[in-house]
């Protein structure tokens, strides 16, 4: 008899942004001349940069001639993107990071969701609460979380860090000792940002408790702030205790185009059972090497192009047009009496939902009276109760649209 991994029934039956494609395409089918908004899920609309295009273009010259096709590429990426993103992602921060400690892949919710490979099973993992359902969700699949308490809405074995308005958005260290860490700052989906002091707490948290903190920086190129790290590796010591991921998506408009890095520092080690070091980057190196073939040679000369003087002048005005879409979708909420929250240093804007309704009975309420589609602030956590995620990176002409149809209800 066939079993199955039983880890996936303790899921939920759907994953929270197919749960809300869901809920659209119905309401798009009952109510077809209804024109909803959407401001769900964090995809980009602007189209690649040209000079994307163009790079592009010229790759799959490359590989039309046979003597500049490519077959197999390095499973690591090729040697011209990792040498760019150590130069230009870690160098201009003062950083340094060996470009063979740059792993290229076809996306931060593949990596972030794949890492957990390389670790124990009976690791405690840490997650701030709200998060992006990834974390948790392959943590639940790989059987690292226990059983899932209805009462207080949480897994037995996972440690929540509550990150809400009472304690201004910054976790707490975790009051229990905990081998996993999983922060996202600029964050998903609050859009709050740790100073460098806050970061540097959790590097010497996890220095003197032999734990690894996973850093998802997906939304760094949005930090307008002066002082707030773009990397976890601008805090002494971290390249020993943090693997970060890194994405070309809300950086360079490649959600359809898929490219992202990890870098995983040769310093870094974890532990046998018998307290024996193993370095972490061999073994995320054998696992990649065995279950990935690399990310295609087109898309990493696309990835590559944004670093040239031009491409980086026009992925910089598509972040700013997402930039003033969150300016305006916080000055247009606020004027209508919403309390805000993020949207300074992310593309995520971070909203008390009115008295008297769950997250998700706001999502309805919105859907139905505005035709707007948001994100329940409970989605992504039992702490979420209360919010709502709004993203600003719809069309600026359906933004405005949007933040009208809201202040219109009041
Ligand atoms: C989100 O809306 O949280 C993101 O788009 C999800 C993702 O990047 O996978």
């Amino acid at each position: 008899m066939i079993t199955i991994n039983e880890n996936y029934l303790k899921l939920q039956d759907s994953y929270l942004f197919s749960t809300i494609a869901q809920k659209v395409e119905k309401f798009t089918k009952e109510n077809p001349n209804k024109k909803v908004m959407k401001l769900g899920v964090g995809d980009v609309t602007l189209p690649i940069a040209p000079i994307v295009g163009e790079a592009i273009k010229k790759a799959t010259d490359d590989m039309l001639q046979k003597e500049t096709f490519r077959g197999y590429g390095p499973e690591q990426g090729y040697d011209f993107l990792r040498q760019k993103i150590a130069q230009y992602d870690y160098e201009t921060l003062g950083v340094t990071i060996e470009k063979d400690e740059i792993f290229v892949s076809d996306g931060s919710k593949c990596d972030t969701g794949n890492i957990g490979e390389i670790f124990g099973t009976d690791n405690v993992i840490a997650i701030t609460d709200p998060v992006y359902p990834v974390y948790l969700d392959t943590n639940i699949m790989a059987g690292r979380t226990g059983e899932y308490n209805q009462k207080t809405a949480q897994f037995e074995k996972v440690v929540y860090l509550p990150t809400t308005l009472e304690n201004n958005f910054i976790p707490e260290l975790p009051s229990r000792k905990v081998d996993m860490i999983y922060l996202c700052f600029p964050n998903n989906p609050t859009g709050t940002v740790l100073s460098k002091p806050e970061l540097e707490k959790w590097v010497t948290y996890a220095k003197k408790n032999k734990a690894i903190i996973l850093f998802d920086g997906a939304y760094e190129a949005f930090i307008t702030e002066e002082g707030i790290p773009h990397s976890i590796y601008e805090i002494e010591g971290a390249k020993e205790v943090a693997i970060e991921f890194r994405s070309f998506s809300k950086t360079a408009g490649f959600t359809g185009v898929r490219c992202a890095y990890t870098v995983v520092p040769k310093e870094l080690k974890a532990y046998t059972q018998e307290g024996k070091e193993v370095c972490l980057h061999q073994l995320w190196n054998r696992r990649q090497c065995t279950k990935f073939n690399g990310v295609p040679y087109i898309t990493q000369r696309a990835a590559e192009a944004i670093y040239s003087n031009e491409g980086q002048k026009q992925i910089k005005e598509n972040i700013a047009y997402y930039r003033e879409n969150a300016k305006l979708i916080t000055q247009g909420l606020q004027k209508a009496g919403y309390t805000i929250f993020g949207g300074k240093n992310a593309p995520y804007i971070w909203l008390k939902v009115p008295k008297g309704y769950t997250s998700w009975e706001f999502f309805d309420y919105l859907l139905e009276k505005a035709n707007v589609v948001g994100t329940p602030g409970s989605g992504f956590g039992p702490s979420g109760e209360g919010y709502f995620r709004l993203t600003a990176f719809g069309s600026k002409a359906n933004t405005l649209e949007a933040i009208l149809r809201i202040q219109n209800l009041k």
